[in-house]
Order: structure tokens, then sequence, then C-alpha cells
């Protein structure tokens, strides 16, 4: 297996910085869309092996990644508990039994990986045969998911799963310790199935303040974190808190592996914060997609060079690509972060 994105992770030497993008299956590619036309929907890509696999592939195949990320969604654990995912075309995920009353949350169970989402399993062995790089599976962190589970859509403004948050604190201690549950078993199992390294996305992390940020979602990623790297120490753990920035300090003492920095967030900064005891993911704004070639190339420069070591970077954008992109900058990124790495190696 071509391994320098986990070499890269482990902060081993490596011949060039491997690179993978964030959403790098998805609607600004056509392939893409034409396999998702087949499945009916997103959420039956999802659930068909054969159909997920082939997605997974299609980024690899098209631009040369040094990294596959596991075709599937943070939603999946709310909908394997019963609340019927939805994606209605234009305006994203949407929940048809919303969490309501104290009595909901205590209504909700953990899933078992291996049944409800055994869909997840068998995509990961199927993609396991085909890949000849490594493959990271992933989860949403129970801050993020209990959002999505509480709005019953993306969260806007919040008002609903803040509200939780500051009138009944201790109903959402008990929601977010049962995902806590749930994505520890629902990784366990992705590792179990043959995922090389694990990433949690705490999309909405940014969106509290400094101390809810502790006590209602870095915590129990970091419980999620202890656990995996008990029991499966060699695989790598990454943390991607979008709008972390000012907090960077509190990974000082994380067990991730490495982490994931939005575009707002220097990497010389981060570096300075947490010297080397981490590999570092990102960050490029994916907006500097839509840049011509000269502006991506001289981004994709400074970015290195704010970095400025061999090993320990894995380049990937701050966030998702988003689906207005042309997969001709995508190309033209992962080959300026190819060979400018090799050259300044
Ligand atoms: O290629 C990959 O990165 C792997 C697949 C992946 C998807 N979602 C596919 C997807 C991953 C890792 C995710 C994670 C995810 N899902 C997150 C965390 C990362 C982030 O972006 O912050 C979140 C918050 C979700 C929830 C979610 N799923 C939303 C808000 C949406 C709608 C987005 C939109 O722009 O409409 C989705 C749908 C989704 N998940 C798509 C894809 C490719 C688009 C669905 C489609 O084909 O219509």
């Amino acid at each position: 297996m071509q391994n320098t994105f986990l070499k890269a992770i482990r902060r081993e030497s490596v011949s060039h910085t491997p690179i993978w993008v964030m959403r790098q299956a998805g609607r600004y590619l056509p392939e893409y869309r034409a396999t998702r036309e087949k499945a009916g929907s997103f959420l039956q890509l999802c659930k068909t092996p054969e159909l997920a696999v082939e997605v997974t592939l299609q980024p690899i195949q098209r631009f040369g990644m040094d990294a596959a990320i596991l075709f599937s969604d943070i939603l999946t654990i709310p909908d394997a508990m019963g609340m019927e995912l939805e994606f209605v075309e234009g305006e994203g995920p949407h929940f048809n039994k919303v969490l309501k009353t104290k009595k909901d949350i205590s209504n909700l169970g953990v899933p078992d990986p291996n049944a409800e989402l055994g869909y997840v399993m068998d995509t990961i062995r199927l993609l396991k045969k085909e890949l000849q790089v490594p493959l990271i599976g992933f989860a949403g962190s129970p801050w993020t998911i209990a959002a999505y589970m509480l709005e019953g859509k993306a969260p806007g403004e919040f008002k609903i799963a803040k509200g939780w948050l500051y009138e009944n604190p201790e109903a959402l201690h008990q929601l977010l310790h049962l995902l806590t549950q749930s994505i520890t078993d629902y990784l366990a199992a992705q590792i179990e199935a043959g995922v090389d390294t694990i990433m949690i996305f705490d999309t909405w992390g940014g969106a509290l303040t400094r101390s809810a940020y502790q006590e209602f979602s870095y915590v129990y990623m970091e419980k999620i974190l202890q656990r995996l790297k008990n029991k499966y120490p060699h695989i790598p753990r990454i943390l991607f808190t979008k709008g972390s920035g000012s907090w960077l300090n509190l990974y000082k003492t994380s067990q991730a592996t490495a982490i994931g920095l939005d575009w707002q967030t220097s990497l010389k900064y981060a570096k300075s914060l947490l010297g080397d005891r981490y590999a570092l993911q990102g960050n490029l704004d994916p907006a500097i997609l839509r840049a011509p070639d000269a502006v991506i190339e001289q981004e994709v420069k400074y970015i290195m060079s704010e970095f400025n070591g061999k090993t320990g970077h894995i380049f990937n954008l701050g966030h998702g690509i988003t689906p207005d992109i042309d997969p001709e900058k995508v190309k033209f990124l992962v080959s300026c972060v190819h060979q400018f790495s090799k050259t300044s190696a």
C-alpha cells in the first residue's frame, strides 16, 4: 500500500506532502452526480455498498489523492437510532422524528454498528479490497450530531441546541453520553472492518463559547479518542473542530494523533503552540479553488512555508469542497502539493 499519508500522520519522513480533500467525493464531480442519480438519493447511495465504493474511489482515480475517505455521512448514527433522516434537495439534512422532550432522549438506544450500520462496514470491507491508498473512517462529534438531532436540521443560529445547553444541561449531557458510546462503538467497528485512520468531525464546536466547548464538546471527543487509543494504539486519530483557532492551546494534551485546522488558523501559529507533538492537517480556504491557477499555487506555497517542515503535514482544505468548484482546479491543487513538496524536500 502506498502509505505516504500514514507516514506523515506519524511524523515519519516522506517523499512528498500527502493530500486529500474534505468532501472529495461529492457533487463537484460529474461522475459522482451520475452515480447518485443511479442510487436514487444521497442516503440510498450511502446505504448501497457497491455504489458507495464507486464514489469513494472516483477522486482517487481522477486525481491521485494520497488517502481515501469512506463515503458516508455523520448523520448515519441518528438515522440508525430511528430518527428517519432525509436529505431534501437544496435544503440539506432533515429528521422526520425530532427530539423534543427529555423522554425522547431517554428513549434512545445505542445502535449496534454491525447491524443497523452494517452497510457502512460492508462498504469498508469492499473498499479495502480495491484501494491502493489508506482509508479514513470517520464520525461526527457528539456535540455536532446532537445539534442536528435537537434542531432537526442544519442548526442555523443554534436556538434550540443552545436552549438545551443553557436550560437543560443535564439532559444534553445524557444525550452526549449516549452519542459518545455510540460513536466509540461505531468507530471501533470501522477499525475492525479495516479503516487505517479515524477522524472526528466537530463542525459546530466553534459555535460554542470556550468553556461550553470544553464541557459539551471537547471532553466527549477526548473520551472517544482515549478509548480508541487504548484499544487500537496503532490506528491514528484526527480531531477536527471547525473554528477552534482561539483555543488551540486546549489541544496540548489531546489524545489525537493529528489536529485538523480550518483556513482561519495559521499553521505556523498552531505549530508554535503545539510543537511537534501532532501532525497538522489543512488548511487551504476552499473558496481559493475558484481563483486562477497562479493564485492557487501561491497559496499552496504559502501554506507549505508556514508549516516549514518535511513531515507531519497532511495537506487539505480548511473545510469541505463546495459543488461549484471545477474538478480541473482540484487536479491542479494535487499536482502543486506533490510537485512543490518534492522540490522543497
Ligand atoms: O468525501 C468525503 O468527504 C466523505 C463523505 C462525507 C460526506 N459528509 C458526504 C456528503 C463526509 C466525511 C461527510 C461529513 C459530514 N456530513 C459533516 C462533517 C463535515 C463538514 O462538512 O462539516 C456534516 C456536518 C455532515 C452533514 C451533512 N451531510 C450536510 C450538512 C449535508 C448537506 C450539505 C450540502 O451542501 O447540501 C450533507 C450531505 C452530504 N454529505 C453530501 C455529501 C457528498 C452532499 C449530498 C448530495 O449528494 O446531495
